[in-house]
């Protein structure tokens, strides 16, 4: 009875900003990721970054990219140069997982789904939030029919921007930025793992501001010119027939609405504020539900409020941001030559979605998506440990498809939230 080894993936950080804190601080909790070295266009921020984490070396990124001992990049560089980034990682013979959105073109995104194919390495994409417990325990409860088979989902997210948080907030409002490419990867992301492939997309959107100022920070006061529209909303329909509506605003002040909800023949499961702020990072949270037989439609008045819904137990691990679960996940998926869950593929489809909804905002027409995707299996429930427990057997558990849930859902899986 032999067991793989434990993978070991030594991964090249190129971009040390704002987000580069919570990927470090999660690679250091798995021993199967190793952050061996750091760069970025800022040689201090890299080197301070690196003795705050740790992180054995920095380097310029090219040199990074070119270090024979790294055998993936971690791209956590601005949206423009994502796709720059990723290219010269895949030609140097390294696997890749980039920070979001995948590229700023279609066109882009192939060139890196292309290379990684005809080189055999593995290209992940954040967001990886739908690996977190609570999407995952939505995953399994739609698998298990709880709300019988869906009709719609409603995703809504309304902030005012980065520019009172972010220090250097101007690639949000450059190409490449604006609500629906920094938000809707999040949302979509979980659109697919849920429900499956998008095939059709409508838009509109608008910007509300033409220059907008930061408000943080030592830029406090800087004006920065808006170059995307800032208000999207869209109409998406999936190859399943669901069909859904999305929101993504930088021009919210204030909202009661953030929410994700996905509609069924059988009931509602609601994911209550999935806000920026408290919950883009939304690995965790609470999950809602209201089937046929709680429905309030027979109650005159009906009542309202949120305080008696069904709450569902959370089955999964991961309730807390852990950016980077991502990139655990395609440790394994090189080791045993399988899909990376936060895939390439994955990200490229959201891609064309967001594209999709863009050309249709500014041609006032409905867009196709051209091609579909992959979706991911669930995460086994004890992962990473299952990847490498051996059944008795000898093959590693949980390597089959993590889909195969059985039809009727257990009691033990709910509970009230009164
Ligand atoms: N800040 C957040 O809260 C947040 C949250 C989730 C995702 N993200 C995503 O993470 C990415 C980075 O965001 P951030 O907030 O850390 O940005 P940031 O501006 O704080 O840092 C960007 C880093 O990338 C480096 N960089 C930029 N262009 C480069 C190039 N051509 N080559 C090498 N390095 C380059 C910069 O030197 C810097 O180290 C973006 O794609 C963003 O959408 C950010």
């Amino acid at each position: 009875m032999s067991q793989k080894p434990v993978p070991h993936l030594r991964v090249g950080l190129i971009g040390t900003g704002r987000i580069s804190d919570i990927y470090l601080k999660t690679c250091a909790r798995f021993p199967e990721l190793d952050i061996t070295a750091c760069g970025s266009l800022n040689p201090q921020e890299s080197r301070a970054k690196a003795e705050a984490f740790g992180v054995p070396s920095t380097g310029t990124p090219d040199e990074i990219i070119a270090d024979p001992q790294i055998d993936c990049i971690l791209n956590l560089t601005v949206p423009s140069a994502h796709a720059d980034i990723s290219i010269k990682a895949l030609t140097a013979g390294k696997h890749v997982y980039s920070e979001k959105p995948f590229a700023t073109t279609v066109a882009d995104g192939q060139r890196i789904l292309d290379l990684a194919q005809a080189k055999g390495l593995k290209v992940g994409n954040a967001p990886d939030t739908f690996l977190g417990g609570r999407w995952q325990t939505v995953r399994k409860l739609i698998d298990q029919g709880l709300i019988g088979s869906p009709t719609g989902v409603m995703a809504f997210v309304g902030t005012h921007g980065v520019e009172r948080h972010h220090p250097n907030p101007d690639f949000y409002y450059q190409t490449g930025g604006g609500p629906l490419l920094d938000l809707g990867p999040y949302y979509l992301t979980a659109m697919v793992f849920l429900l499956g492939p998008i095939s059709q997309v409508s838009g509109m959107a608008r910007r509300t501001f033409s220059r907008r100022m930061i408000e943080n920070g030592p830029r406090h006061g800087d004006w920065m010119p808006v170059e995307v529209d800032t208000h999207s909303q869209s109409m998406i329909r999936f190859s399943s027939g669901v069909i859904g509506t999305m929101t993504m605003s930088f021009d919210v002040w204030d909202s009661e609405t953030p929410r994700f909800e996905i509609y069924g023949e059988e009931g509602t499961i609601c994911i209550p504020d999935p806000d920026p702020v408290h919950g883009a990072n939304i690995f965790q949270g609470p999950v809602w539900y209201r089937t046929r037989a709680q429905s309030r439609w027979e109650f005159q008045p009906r009542p309202t409020g949120r305080d008696d819904w069904q709450l569902a137990k959370t089955t999964h691990g991961f309730n807390e941001d852990c950016r980077g679960l991502g990139l655990l996940d395609l440790a394994y998926a090189v080791r045993d030559d399988r899909p990376v869950r936060a895939g390439g593929d994955l990200a490229q489809h959201v891609l064309k979605v967001m594209v999709g909804i863009e050309e249709s905002a500014r041609e006032g027409r409905l867009v196709d998506i051209d091609g579909s995707c992959r979706v991911p299996d669930r995460l086994p429930e004890t992962f990473p440990a299952s990847e490498n427990a051996l059944s008795v057997d000898g093959a590693p558990e949980n390597s089959g498809p993590a889909c195969t849930a059985p039809a009727n859902l257990m009691p033990e899986d709910i509970q009230n939230a009164g």
